[in-house]
């Protein structure tokens, strides 16, 4: 990882523990939770992409930190859901025991249910940003997390275990389930401009980019399955087959997905040169997805 994105996930870090709450009089094992899932590991893309787009936009980073925290908010949440006996059922997540291995089922729920919360109050809380950007932020990452995006493809993903998907289809499993809150981080990074710093085509760019960066992180996701340790991945390698998912290297191969996920960022960074913005975190970022090994 290069130099400014170790920087850039330190200060998400601390941002993501600032946010968190730490004590409740009422439902101190959710809270827990939510830290436990939050702070115990993770990569950040996620804020990272909102933290990069907003500075290829010439808005800094300090001001994103708070979007970028919604972001990790609920993609944490959606793996604790994601673990949950009724779904992927993994005991084991950041090489720590899952949300519901260490607080219970029904802890781990509501602190899935609270971090989604949290996610949209960070957002309506965030300084610096007028209530039309903050309004609009919060429509994009509902859109994002529902049925149309992340948790429809969630169902999908569960509904069809054992049933074998086409491309277009998987495309559209993965574009849901992982796609689209990688796609709406780079949206809200770039809502953190002014209106006057950035076109129309530049807005539909980058979320072009996030497309692109959102179907190769999941296809890298499903190569890593097959190709990496429990150990090095931090969460149960082989899940997917032993599932029975629908997944690139499944469908056409280990070597042509990791090929077909290259190909992908090789579009995705040209489309940031097409933004003629300095974009040079958010191409970094890109980079990482394809070269990580967890
Ligand atoms: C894992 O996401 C689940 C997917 C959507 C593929 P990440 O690989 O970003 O998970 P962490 O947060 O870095 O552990
Ligand atoms: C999960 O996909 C996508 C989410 C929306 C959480 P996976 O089920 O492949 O994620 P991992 O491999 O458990 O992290
Ligand atoms: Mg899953
Ligand atoms: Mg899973
Ligand atoms: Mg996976």
């Amino acid at each position: 990882m290069t130099p400014d994105l170790v920087a850039l996930r330190e200060q998400i870090n601390l941002a993501l523990d600032h946010h968190l709450p730490k004590t409740s009089s009422i439902a101190q094992p959710v809270t827990d939770a939510m830290r436990h899932a939050v702070l115990g590991g993770g990569k950040r893309v996620r804020p990272m992409l909102v933290c990069g787009a907003a500075d290829a936009v010439g808005a800094g980073i300090t001001g994103a930190l708070p979007i970028g925290c919604a972001l990790e908010f609920i993609h944490a949440y959606s793996l604790i859901h994601d673990d949950l006996p009724a779904m992927d059922d993994d005991d084991i997540r950041h090489g720590l025991p899952s949300a519901h291995i260490k607080y219970g089922e029904a802890n781990a729920i509501l602190a899935g249910d609270s971090l989604h919360s949290l996610a949209f109050q960070t957002i309506a809380a965030a300084p610096g940003y007028s209530s039309t950007t903050r309004l609009k932020m919060i429509e994009l990452l509902a859109q994002a997390a529902g049925w149309a995006g992340m948790a429809g493809g969630q169902c999908l993903d569960i509904e069809a275990e054992g049933r074998e998907l086409g491309l277009a289809e998987l495309q559209a499993l993965h574009g849901a389930k992982t796609g689209a809150l990688i796609r709406v981080s780079v949206q809200l990074g770039a809502l953190c401009a002014q209106p006057e710093e950035i076109s129309e085509e530049q807005f539909l760019l980058l979320s072009e980019f996030g497309d692109r960066v959102g179907l190769a992180f999941q296809v890298m996701d499903d190569v890593l399955d097959v190709t990496q340790t429990t150990e090095r991945l931090g969460k149960p390698a082989g899940s997917d087959e032993a599932l029975d998912k629908n997944t690139f290297p499944k469908l056409m191969g280990t070597e042509q997905a990791k090929d077909l996920a290259f190909t992908l960022i090789d579009e995705a960074q040209a489309l940031l040169t097409r933004t003629r913005l300095d974009s040079g975190i958010l191409s970094n970022i890109a980079h990482l997805v394809v070269e990580r090994d967890h």
